[in-house]
């Protein structure tokens, strides 16, 4: 698979920043199925992590929906969410984001076994300003380190947990190696993030918290980053461990997202 077909698809990726993220041109919302566009969409997500796509009209729950198809099966119950929502698709509280952690870097569900592997958003309700989501590149962020630090984190294990997160309808924790490959594009990225990785297993605490806290600085660099600002009618599709992801807790009133997550096997090195 490769995203060479798009051309005879009527697609088009338009970078939007040099390491992450690109919008999609020529797809239709409620898209004709063309042979061809998962896969090649699929190939996108993992090259660019993000893909946006850009509609005149707010996007209804069935547009959404069958919109959803073109990526895969959406997961019936993410567990760890603290949003019961109407399955398959979830909106968040619009309440302020502080107090629930997703305005700090990370990837979605890591405490599992088997993480989502990608995930949508699309706005329902938009605050006059403000309230932006970021990716960052964990390509970038690997590629970004030094041959000395990649050895060093090459190899080693990691274990996440639910214990920063503490109002999940669930607890988990999973052990995932810090350093995976991600099998379309067969490139290496950082698997680790500030919301559920605990420690570095076969290290002592200090050792641990120090290398961690400076990769979770290290993730927090701008040339790994794309940040949307949300409009009606727009939906991101992210690749869940190609990138990180963060809202930003910048807005007053409310601000509701419409949310869906597609199932992800393990994580493999
Ligand atoms: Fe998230």
């Amino acid at each position: 698979m490769t995203i060479d077909t798009a051309a005879s698809l009527g697609l088009r990726f338009e970078r939007v920043t040099g390491t992450i993220g690109a919008l999609v041109h020529g797809l239709e919302l409620v898209p004709t199925r063309a042979a061809g566009a998962p896969d090649t969409l699929r190939c996108a997500l993992h090259e660019f992590g993000v893909l946006f796509f850009e509609f005149d009209h707010a996007i209804s729950a069935p547009e959404f929906l069958a919109f959803a198809q073109l990526f895969g099966e959406p997961e019936e119950k993410y567990k760890l969410t603290l949003a019961r929502g109407e399955a398959p698709y979830i909106d968040s509280d619009p309440v302020p984001m502080k107090e629930f952690r997703v305005n700090v870097w990370h990837s979605d569900g890591t405490a599992l076994e088997c993480p989502p592997q990608s995930a949508m958003l699309t706005p329902v309700e938009l605050p006059e300003t403000g309230g932006d989501t970021l990716w960052a590149s964990m390509y970038a962020a690997w590629e970004g380190l030094s041959s000395h630090y990649q050895s060093l984190l090459d190899g080693l294990d990691v274990l996440h947990s639910t214990a920063r997160l503490p109002f999940l309808r669930e607890s988990s924790t999973a052990v995932h190696p810090a350093v995976i490959r991600d099998p379309v594009t067969a490139r290496k990225m950082l698997f680790v993030n500030s919301n559920y990785t605990e420690r570095i297993l076969g290290m002592s605490d200090r050792e641990s918290e120090a290398l961690l806290r400076m990769l979770f600085e290290h993730v927090n660099t701008p040339e790994f980053h794309v940040r949307l600002r949300w409009r009606p009618g727009v939906i991101a599709v992210w690749e869940e461990r190609v990138t990180q992801h963060r809202g930003v807790a910048d807005f007053v009133g409310p601000r509701k997202l419409r949310r869906l997550t597609f199932a992800g096997d393990r994580p493999r090195r």
